[in-house]
């Protein structure tokens, strides 16, 4: 056990391809899910405590719950019982990514501060164990810790790293307000109940990732990249939130290559060919008003990591 405190960096991500299909019996459904990082972060700070305690500051923590039931605590709490010891430690969390945004902001949070706690605790927990206890706590908690750019399998939990080169240079344009992961899922199995197709997994043929956009990540060519991007989640997302819309033609009209909903929503993301370009269409979008803020980004980052002490 050290003393001094443990911060760690991790990344947002997008979801170059969100190929989801049926809903499974357990209620999760079977995804082909391409995992890019984006070098947007949050912190997490964990320090030496008598109790758990979680505090936040940044945008949008109001929103964010301060008890057992914030994902970063449930590592904390999954980490101890996997050493079987106290889950006593302070976490604080520095917020940059969107809350409920569509970008693992509260995944982020968690595996930060399973390895924040890790460190803090001198608990040296195998790579493939802290893997294990990030899948449990939820489907993109894995990602997070491991960055970079990844297929994720199963429900985005069974990950394959991908080769990727870069940088891709993107916009977030964040909204005002969230949206539910499980309402959107829920939406999407409505849509395609109303179109006759059915949501089940009988229903919907197996996703399965595109050897094109693999591709295009491996050769960092981001018009190829543009060409594939694709979120079968974007429709019950515009669903439930249909000004979406304007934000994404927005971002279209002021030359991104190519514009889609991020992960589950309401964050859309726009790829840009170079750095400018993506700085322009940025104040673009801040100054149209079909978002709160917009925020260029590049990819691929890291996975969670350490931050040396100064
Ligand atoms: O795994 P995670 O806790 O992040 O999932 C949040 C919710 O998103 C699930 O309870 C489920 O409603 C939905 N989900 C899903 N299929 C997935 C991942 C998430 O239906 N593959």
């Amino acid at each position: 056990m050290t003393a001094a405190p443990v911060t760690v960096r991790v990344p947002a991500k997008v979801n170059v391809q969100l190929a989801v299909g049926g809903r499974r019996p357990d209620g999760f459904h079977d995804l082909a899910n391409v995992f890019l990082a984006v070098d947007l972060y949050d912190h997490v700070t964990a320090v030496p405590a008598d109790t758990l305690t979680i505090t936040a500051s940044g945008p949008g923590t109001d929103n964010i719950p301060l008890d057992a039931t914030n994902l970063a605590a449930k590592a904390a709490i999954a980490l101890a019982a996997h050493h079987g010891v106290d889950p006593v430690v302070g976490l604080h969390i520095t917020k940059d990514i969107p809350v409920a945004g569509g970008m693992a902001g509260g995944s982020a949070d968690a595996a930060a501060a399973l390895l924040a706690c890790d460190t803090l605790w001198g608990l040296n927990t195998p790579r493939a164990d802290l893997l294990a206890i990030c899948a449990e706590l939820g489907s993109d908690v894995p990602f997070s810790l491991v960055g970079g750019a990844a297929l994720g399998e199963g429900r985005g939990e069974i990950l394959t790293p991908l080769d990727v080169a870069g940088p891709f240079h993107w916009v977030f344009a964040v909204a005002d307000g969230g949206l539910s992961t499980p309402a959107v899922y829920r939406e999407c199995d409505r849509l395609r109940r109303e179109s006759g197709a059915g949501d089940t997994t009988d229903d919907v043929p197996s996703p399965v990732a595109d050897p094109a956009l693999i591709d295009a990540l491996r050769t960092g060519d981001p018009y190829a990249l543009a060409a594939v991007l694709v979120n079968d989640l974007q429709a019950a997302a515009l669903s439930l939130r249909p000004a979406l819309a304007d934000t994404l033609a927005t971002g279209t009209d002021a030359g991104a290559l190519a514009a889609l909903v991020s992960g589950s929503g309401p964050t859309c993301a726009f790829l840009a060919p170079d750095a400018d370009t993506a700085a322009k269409i940025a104040v673009t979008l801040t100054a149209s008003g079909t978002c709160r803020t917009a925020r260029p980004a590049a990819s691929p980052a890291p996975g969670a990591t350490v931050v040396p002490a100064p």
